[in-house]
Parts: C-alpha cells; sequence; structure tokens
C-alpha cells in the first residue's frame, strides 16, 4: 500500500532576511514551500525598524496581508521569523493568534541577535498556540551563515518529519 506522505508547512515573517534564509534552507531540506507573511506596517527605510520596535513594545499588532497561506489540511507547520524586544516579531504573534487552523503539530524557528536564548519568545509563543511547540531552534544573526547550523537544521528539520508523521497516522491513514 502506498504510504501518504505528511504534509509540512513553513511559514515565514523576515523583515531583514535572517528568518528567511533559514526558512528557504529548512524548505530544501523538507522538499516543501515557504509562505511568507507580509505587513505594509514596517516596510519604510529606518521609520519601519522604528515602528517595529514600538508596537513589538506596545503589544500592537500589525494588520497582515491577506489571505493568509492556506494551510487547510496540513500536518505540521514550522513557524519561522525574529525575535523583537525578547518576544516573537508582531506579524508573528499576530499570525499565531489570527490562524485558527494551525495543525496540531508545530515548529518554531527564532532568529535573534542577542547571544541569550529566546526563552521568552519560546514562552510566548507557546502560550499563544496553546500547546508545546514539538521542535524548537534558535539561530543568531551571526550564525545563521555558519556551517554549524546546516546540521542543526538538519536536526530540527527530522523532527518535524517525524512529527508530521505520527500527526498524519493519528488522523486514521
Ligand atoms: C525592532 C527589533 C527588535 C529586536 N529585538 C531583539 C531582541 O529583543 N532580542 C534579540 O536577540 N534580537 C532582537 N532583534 C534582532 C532580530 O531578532 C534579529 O536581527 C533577527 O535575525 C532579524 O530577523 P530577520 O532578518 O528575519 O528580520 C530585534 C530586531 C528588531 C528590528
Amino acid at each position: 500500500m502506498l504510504q501518504k506522505v505528511p504534509k509540512i508547512a513553513i511559514i515565514c515573517y523576515s523583515k531583514t532576511g535572517h528568518s528567511r534564509n533559514l526558512a528557504e534552507r529548512l524548505a530544501l531540506m523538507l522538499d516543501i514551500d515557504v509562505f511568507d507573511l507580509h505587513t505594509k506596517r514596517y516596510g519604510m527605510p529606518f521609520f519601519g525598524f522604528l515602528r517595529a520596535g514600538f508596537d513589538s513594545v506596545q503589544g500592537k499588532l500589525p494588520p497582515l496581508q491577506h489571505p493568509l497561506p492556506d494551510i487547510a489540511g496540513y500536518d505540521a507547520a514550522i513557524i519561522c521569523g525574529p525575535v523583537w524586544t525578547s518576544y516573537p516579531a508582531t506579524p508573528l504573534i499576530n499570525y499565531m493568534q489570527e490562524e485558527t487552523r494551525l495543525p496540531a503539530a508545530l515548529g518554531l524557528v527564532l532568529t535573534h541577535s542577542d547571544p541569550k536564548r529566546p526563552d521568552d519568545a519560546f514562552a510566548k509563543a507557546e502560550q499563544i498556540v496553546g500547546r508545546p511547540f514539538v521542535a524548537v531552534e534558535a539561530v543568531l544573526d551571526k550564525e545563521v551563515f555558519l556551517p554549524d547550523v546546516e546540521g542543526r537544521l538538519a536536526a530540527f528539520a527530522e523532527d518535524m518529519r517525524l512529527a508530521s508523521q505520527g500527526a498524519l497516522n493519528m488522523s486514521g491513514w
């Protein structure tokens, strides 16, 4: 009998490209597509960064461009994006709050510049989605292009592959 292949989505918000780079590499490893989140709110040069910081501190969420990625029928999803003021970037928070179709098996990849592991951001994300992530990874800006990250991404991808297979099996296939 043919085994059904689990479907995994990567949903990425990236302002300056670090998260997008990781999302693309994971997509290659897993042979899947990247869905980008867009907002016009942080597009302006310089002012966009200020706004991002202010919004993040104040918990003001930016409108996301609709329609959101169509992830209905996916067995697993990876959310990927930056840490802003210790928490997931506001477009990620908005996405996790707005998207009602998130699959059971969720992974989270965060990029950050502070050498301290972004535990508050992981905790905040977990609180929003209401369940633990099946795999998490945090990558420093300066690590993004180092060879070591390839191994960590591969391990993350493998965890997601197993979790998505588990989710598919649970769904009755
Ligand atoms: C408004 C703003 C706030 C940030 N706050 C933090 C922070 O609290 N901790 C941290 O480690 N990095 C912080 N950063 C750095 C980003 O997380 C980091 O550069 C990340 O790789 C950017 O991802 P991107 O290139 O995908 O947009 C912040 C960046 C911005 C623009």
